[in-house]
């Protein structure tokens, strides 16, 4: 019989995706199909222009870039076919469940309505699970370089509109904008029910995964690489069990780490913590969860077991029903059954 080595398919497990930015999914296709339907004149004259400044060297640098193509979402529609096309990559690359992350501060502030942006995003992801086979949140992000008051204003709107939010994160500009600078956001999100990650420890010192921990009460961390220098913290998150919700090709894409090889996800797993594998802003960062899982185990040689390790953490540390997890919890066995086989 003939064999053939590991396709790029086997190499990703079926997984729970829970560090994702629907903005960061935005392709330069769609930037440009986006402008033309609205009438916009985009500072790039074609496709290559634009492609060539995906060089980033850290995270403002890439934040830059992110805030300047948001310009195109205009609509309920485009925000809505932004969040269709990227349910459809991400099926087709093995995401079976999706916490999604937008930043709604990052469109009102340029005169997009709350309900435009926030229904847009909804309305897609209302049908992910019966169209795609993804089931879905939705996560409001904070803009961390923002101040604690607009924060707070935003989120009182999305309770005031019963946005159809599961929780709230916290993104942008880590450095220099602690955690400690969003108590009373968090405390509101924690009063009305909403489930609480931050991202911490990206660029940012792991004093600031503490913070999250300790003065947010955050369920996940979003990154939290930067962990690895504080082994008091490592032996914490590890005995806890805190999810980590790493993101290996956007690491290396922003300069936290120098090369794949360098990426302390091997490392974080044999130390125990709860660690999944993410895309991050796929759009920006060369590849969804599935080309992470792919340039991991090109570099790394990540066991079919370590994968399912990854997959069945990213499930677990999931805010989906019990039931929902177990089911995929038994295709990811299948999968790990299938792949050791
Ligand atoms: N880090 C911080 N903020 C972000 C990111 C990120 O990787 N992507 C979108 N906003
Ligand atoms: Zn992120």
């Amino acid at each position: 019989m003939e064999t053939f080595g590991e396709s790029t398919a086997t190499a990703a497990p079926p997984v729970a995706e829970l560090h994702l930015h629907i903005e960061g999914t935005l392709q330069p296709e769609l930037i440009f199909a986006l402008a033309e339907r609205n009438g916009i004149q985009l500072p790039y004259a074609d496709l290559d222009e634009l492609r060539a400044l995906y060089e980033f060297t850290d995270l403002q640098s890439f934040l830059n870039l992110y805030y300047a193509n948001m310009a195109v979402l205009q609509t309920e529609q485009d925000f809505a076919d932004l969040t269709r096309a990227y349910l459809a990559r991400a099926a087709a690359g093995g995401v079976r469940h999706v916490e999604v992350m937008m930043d709604p501060q990052a469109h009102v502030s340029r005169g997009i309505a709350l309900e435009t942006c926030v229904n847009g995003v909804a309305s897609a992801l209302t049908t992910s699970e019966e169209e795609f086979g993804v089931s879905s949140l939705l996560i409001a992000a904070f803009l961390r370089d923002m101040s604690e008051e607009s924060a707070l204003d935003v989120l009182e709107q999305l309770l005031a509109m019963d946005a159809p939010i599961a929780g709230i994160g916290l993104d942008s500009a880590e450095v220099g904008n602690p955690p400690s600078k969003f108590e009373r956001l968090y405390r509101r999100a924690e009063e009305a029910g909403l489930h609480r990650i931050a991202h911490a420890g990206e660029e940012g010192p792991a004093s600031y995964v503490y913070e999250a921990l300790d003065l947010l009460g955050v369920e996940r961390i979003d990154h939290g690489i930067r962990c690895m220098e504080d082994s008091v913290l490592v032996d914490r998150l590890v005995a806890e069990q805190i999810p980590l919700t790493v993101c290996p090709l956007s690491n290396v894409r922003l300069r936290a780490v120098d090369t794949l090889a360098d990426h302390p996800l091997p490392a974080m797993l044999a130390a125990g913590l709860n660690v999944s594998v993410n895309s991050d802003d796929p759009a920006y960062f060369g590849g969804y969860v599935d080309d992470n899982f792919a340039q991991l185990v090109a570099v790394h040689e990540l066991s079919a077991r370590d994968r399912a390790r990854l997959a069945s953490n990213s499930v677990r540390s999931s805010f989906a029903g019990e039931a929902r997890k177990a089911e995929l919890l038994a295709e990811v066995a299948e999968w790990e059954k299938a792949a050791g086989a």
